[in-house]
C-alpha cells in the first residue's frame, strides 16, 4: 500500500522524495542525497537500516541509510550490480539530481546491539553501507569499534569523506593487494570478549563469517544478506492453510506455491520485493499459528518468537496460521 507524502506516517509509509545531489564514490558506486517533495525530515533511522526505493518498470529495491548530519537528507549508497534485475541500472543510468522518487521510510533488521561492549564491524563491497551508520553512532557513544572495509580493488573503495573521520579504527583490506581474503577467523580470535560481530558482504564472506562465528552466542553475531542462501526455499512441506485475520477469507497453500503467490493470486495486496526472505518487505503480523520460518532477515529471537513471518519464503509448521491481513 502507497501513501501520499501527506498520509504518511508509519513503518509502511512511502514519501514522495527528488534527488538532490548524486556524489560518485568509488567505480560503480553512487551515492544520493533524497529530500522529501514536502519538506519535512525524514523519519529517524537507525543504524543499519535501509529504504525501499521504487524503480519504474521494476519494483521496489532496498538501500541501506548512510550517516547524515542533516535529518532533511537521506543518503543511499547504491553500486551498479553486474547481475543486475535493473534497479541499480535504472539509478546509475537514468537516475538524475532533481529527479522525483518514491522512498518507504526506513525500517531496521540489521541493528546494533543496545550494550556497551565492543562492536566488530565488517564489511564487503557495498556491504559497507549499513556499517558506516553503525560505525557513526559508535562513534558517538564513545564505544570500543573497529571496521574492516573489504573490496577487490582499491579504486572500488568508497565513501572516503565518511570513513577518515574514524581514523584507524577503520582498516581497509584490498583482496588484489593482500592475495587472500580477510582473516574474519582470526579477527574474532583476537576480539575482546563479549565483542560483538556484524557483517553485510557478499555470499562468501558470509559464509566465512558463519564458520568464524559459529562457535559464538548467536546473539552476539550480526549479519545483513544481498541473496538468499540457494537451500533456504528449497525445504520439503505439505499444504496448510492461510487465514487472513482483518479481511477474512481462508486459502490452501500448496507445496509449490508461496503465501505470497496464494495471496497475490486471491487479490490481497502485499507489499514485497526479493520474493526469497532477504528484504523483509513482506514482514507480516502472526495472529495465531507457528511459522516454519525460512528467510535470512529475522534473528534467532524474532524467529522464536513467532510473532512475524516473511509470506514470499516461510510457511506454517502446522496445518493452519493466521495472519494480520
Ligand atoms: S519479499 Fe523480500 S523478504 Fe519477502
Amino acid at each position: 500500500m502507497s501513501l501520499s507524502a501527506a498520509q504518511a506516517t508509519g513503518a509502511e509509509a512511502v514519501f514522495d522524495a527528488m534527488v538532490r545531489s548524486m556524489r560518485v564514490e568509488a567505480k560503480d558506486i553512487l551515492s544520493l542525497e533524497l529530500v522529501r517533495t514536502d519538506g519535512v525530515d525524514w523519519p529517524v533511522a537507525a543504524p543499519g537500516a535501509h529504504v525501499d526505493l521504487q524503480v519504474p518498470g521494476v519494483g521496489v529495491r532496498q538501500y541501506s541509510v548512510l550517516p547524515s548530519d542533516a535529518t532533511r537528507s537521506l543518503w543511499i549508497g547504491v553500486q551498479r550490480d553486474p547481475g543486475t534485475r535493473g534497479g541499480s541500472r535504472w539509478v546509475h543510468d537514468s537516475l538524475r539530481p532533481a529527479q522525483g522518487v518514491r522512498v518507504g521510510a526506513p525500517r531496521n533488521h540489521f541493528a546494533l546491539d543496545t550494550g556497551s561492549g565492543p562492536a566488530c564491524l565488517i564489511g564487503g563491497g557495498i556491504g559497507i553501507t549499513p556499517l558506516l551508520a553503525m560505525a557513526d553512532a559508535l562513534q558517538r557513544t564513545q564505544r570500543a569499534w573497529e571496521l574492516h572495509y573489504c573490496v577487490r580493488s582499491r579504486d572500488r573503495a568508497g565513501f572516503a569523506a565518511l570513513l577518515q573521520r574514524y581514523g584507524e579504527r577503520v582498516q581497509l583490506h584490498v583482496d588484489d593487494e593482500a592475495g587472500a581474503p580477510l582473516d574474519i577467523e582470526g579477527l574474532v580470535h583476537q576480539a575482546a570478549p563479549g565483542t560483538h560481530f556484524y557483517c553485510c558482504g557478499p555470499a562468501a564472506m558470509l559464509r566465512g563469517f558463519a564458520g568464524a562465528t559459529a562457535h559464538l552466542p548467536p546473539e552476539c553475531c550480526h549479519v545483513e544478506h544481498f541473496a538468499a542462501p540457494a537451500v533456504s526455499a528449497e525445504l520439503p512441506s505439505g499444504s496448510f492453510v492461510v487465514a487472513l485475520a482483518r479481511t477474512g477469507g481462508e486459502f490452501v497453500v500448496s507445496p509449490v506455491c508461496s503465501i505470497l503467490d496464494v495471496l497475490l493470486d486471491a487479490g490481497v495486496d502485499v507489499p514485497h520485493s526479493c520474493r526469497s526472505g532477504v528484504c523483509g518487505s513482506c514482514e507480516t503480523r502472526v495472529v495465531a499459528g507457528t511459522p516454519d520460518h525460512r528467510d535470512v532477515v529475522l534473528s534467532p529471537r524474532e524467529r522464536a518468537e513467532g510473532k512475524t513471518l516473511m509470506v514470499c519464503c516461510s510457511r506454517a509448521s502446522g496445518d493452519r496460521i493466521v495472519l494480520d491481513l
